[in-house]
């Protein structure tokens, strides 16, 4: 049986650190599971990573649609959250249900949008409806035209601010769980404390409710320079399941993030 919100927000009541690993297909999603991550999440890194683009821009709702397909068919555990691509939920609430009702139908427990408080109203309007949403707070890569490219956020005090202010706004909203991507380790651990729902760090620090890396990162796979807060965990496990394994392992006990890993 699969992972339930509820088996989720129970290990976030325990404070056992939850795992999640953006994985594209079926094969990935099975060593993932085996392996004991939590969540399977099919990322719009894809444009990068399987595509080939510069950014998540080009990606489409057929694109995530195919890829969730796959990565449902592929496992049978994992809680399975789909990301909205750019341009799919911007326009209005409506827009925001038409597109997640798509990844829902393709097989998700969950969708994710990034964004600010300014997503708040499509939040509420897709969880009134039975959708679970995850937010993305911080970087933001949709968005990497506007902050001027792939950068930290939140370093300055009216930046972490705003950071802390859309994550309650959002919570306010519905929202369920939040990734927060490259912030100082600090902000990460003051936005975990002042929430009551799940953060999930990437670049946020060790005191994130979980952490989630791109497989393709952590298993080496994606070529060109790679973002403080990627660890190569293949390097020395010898299979990818055993280095989905050791991931699990080092999240679950607070060794992964280290310092080398944090901003
Ligand atoms: O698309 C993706 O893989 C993501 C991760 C950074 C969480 O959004």
């Amino acid at each position: 049986m699969r992972l339930s919100l509820k088996d989720l927000s129970k290990k976030y009541e325990a404070k056992e650190k939850i795992t999640m690993v953006t994985i594209y297909d079926a094969s990935f999603a099975a060593s993932a599971e085996q392996a004991g991550v939590d969540i399977l999440f099919i990322g719009d890194s894809l444009g990068m990573t399987v595509q080939g683009h510069d950014s998540p821009v080009p990606v489409t709702v057929d694109d995530m649609v195919y890829h969730t397909r796959a990565v449902v068919r592929g496992s049978k555990q994992g809680f399975v959250i789909g990301d909205l691509p750019f341009g799919a939920y911007h326009e209005s609430p409506q827009q925001a249900f038409r597109s997640a009702a798509q990844i829902m139908m393709a097989g998700a427990n969950m969708v994710k949008l990034e964004g600010g408080a300014i997503m708040a109203e499509a939040v509420e309007f897709i969880t009134k409806r039975g959708i679970p949403v995850c937010g993305h707070i911080g970087l933001t890569p949709q968005s990497y035209n506007a902050l001027g490219g792939f950068r930290v956020q939140g370093k300055s005090d009216e930046g972490a601010k705003q950071l802390l202010n859309d994550a309650k706004t959002l919570q306010n909203a519905g929202m369920s769980m939040v990734v927060v991507e490259a912030v100082p380790a600090t902000l990460g651990k003051e936005l975990t404390a002042s929430l009551s729902i799940p953060t999930i760090g990437i670049g946020a620090g060790p005191d994130c409710s979980g952490q989630v890396l791109l497989a393709y990162d952590m298993l080496d796979i994606f070529p060109g320079k790679k973002a403080k807060f990627v660890k190569n965990f293949l390097a020395n496990n010898g299979s990818i399941i055993n280095a989905f394994a050791a991931f699990v392992k080092e999240v679950k006990n607070g060794t992964f993030p280290g310092p080398e890993h944090c901003y």
